[in-house]
């Protein structure tokens, strides 16, 4: 099956074709759009794109954009999209002035989903994991990376990531990453021996989770009131030693250390990264750790955002992702992300599509299959409604750009 491209107004092609690591610095910023261009794929891969003047001959399913854009899917590395119910209760908590803490420390937040998604069966999960991530693909994401962490049992959190491990399954048109994310809270019955959660994460779900090949990565909430960075080490290394590279949810809601951690373990990414001082700029400077960036979760919480001009001017690599879950950002819009990442973060609009998606890409490592309209890649890409140019994107937040989707060569929108 061979579909082709014609008359799009603009093309948006990889930022450089030499680059093989996420984009750093001014990098970020650059854009390479061909402009009245024709795009050719066969089956589920891009094989060739050009100039108007170079079409190839036209081809039984030729399709005409004229005035609109094509832009590569985003990449959504950060999500929790298994739970098993909303939490719009704890959200009108926040509008009459409870904080996300006050609320976490009250057996809220986490525990919340906890007790839900203990009753909940592998079959329902599954099926409200699916229309999420038929949702995010119809919003344009063409990858995504899903966490573990709203059971703290054995048993519960095999169970969502044997979920997860369906979702790939039955849905070879989209990239799925797994990562178990057991220490996401210290369940209730740890509270006064936490020493023994951390314990059963090392010595029982870290072994459980890599026997059945259940996980690409470990991650951990490194946070006051959650993990200490002590911790963080310890269950890390020991995802290490199994087999999952580290990621880390750190200095969300204040100077985790989390950072400094997952660099010194050469974690893939650090995520969240609200509170940010010379210390972690430091440690980040030198790594090649990506720093993920969240906006979502600071836009929902009204906490600050991330200090993204800085992680920019430092020549760290940065990514945006969704973070969709039920307690902090409940949405996989990642147009939206780019648009608050803009509005909240002062990103240039390219840097924030640049973001969600080529480095997006590497945040999940499946940067040799998609996050750029490269020639061998996965057809997946957004295929805009007539637009004057990209800016417009971030500029009318909240509206719906997209006129369709193709995802490893389906159009699905
Ligand atoms: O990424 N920070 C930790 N985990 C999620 C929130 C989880 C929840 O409240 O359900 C996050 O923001
Ligand atoms: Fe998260």
């Amino acid at each position: 099956m061979k579909t082709l491209f014609i008359n799009i107004k603009g093309l948006l092609l990889h930022p450089n074709e030499e680059t093989k690591s996420p984009l750093r610095g001014k990098e970020l910023g650059k854009s390479n759009i061909l402009e009245n261009a024709f795009l050719y794929i066969e089956q589920d891969k891009i094989v060739s794109f050009g100039q108007m003047a170079d079409t190839p001959p036209e081809c039984n399913d030729t399709i005409d954009c004229t005035g609109k854009f094509i832009i590569p899917s985003f990449c959504d590395s950060h999500t929790h999209i298994i739970f098993a119910a909303t939490r719009e209760s704890e959200f009108v908590d926040r509008i009459n002035g409870l904080s996300y803490e006050q609320i976490s420390a009250n057996g809220g937040g986490i525990l919340n989903s906890a007790k839900k998604l203990a009753l909940a069966s592998e079959e329902s999960l599954l099926e409200e994991g699916q229309k999420r991530l038929d949702l995010m693909k119809f919003l344009g994401t063409g990858a995504v990376e899903i966490k573990s962490g709203y059971a703290l049992t054995l048993e519960g959190e095999l169970k969502m990531l044997r979920v997860i491990k369906k979702l790939k399954i039955n849905n070879p048109d989209i990239e799925i990453k797994s990562t178990f994310l057991g220490a996401h809270a210290i369940p209730l019955e740890f509270k006064s021996q936490r020493e023994k959660y951390i314990s059963l994460i090392n010595e029982v779900m870290i072994p459980a989770v890599a026997q059945e090949k259940l996980a690409d990565y470990c991650d951990v909430f490194c946070e006051t009131g959650f993990f200490t960075p002590e911790e963080t080490l310890s269950i890390l290394t020991t995802g290490i030693k199994n087999g999952l590279k580290p990621k880390v949810h750190a200095n969300e809601l204040g100077f985790s250390g989390g950072v400094q951690v997952g660099v010194k373990l050469g974690a893939l990414s650090v995520d969240h990264l609200e509170c940010l001082g010379d210390a972690e700029f430091e440690a980040l400077k030198n790594s090649n750790t990506i720093a993920t960036l969240l906006p979502g979760t600071a836009f929902f919480l009204g906490i600050h955002y991330a200090p993204a001009r800085r992680i920019i001017n430092e020549n760290i690599a940065l990514a945006l992702a969704s973070d969709y879950n039920p307690g902090t950002t409940p949405s996989g819009n990642m147009a939206l992300v780019i648009a608050l990442a803009c509005i909240g973060m002062k990103m240039m609009p390219i840097e924030a599509i640049n973001a969600a998606t080529f480095n997006g890409s590497f945040a999940m490592e499946v940067q040799d299959k998609l996050g750029s309209i490269t020639l061998g890649k996965k057809a997946s890409f957004i295929i805009t409604k007539p637009l004057s140019n990209l800016n417009i994107i971030p500029y009318e937040y909240g509206h719906d750009f997209i006129g369709s989707v193709y995802l490893s060569g389906n159009k699905i929108r």
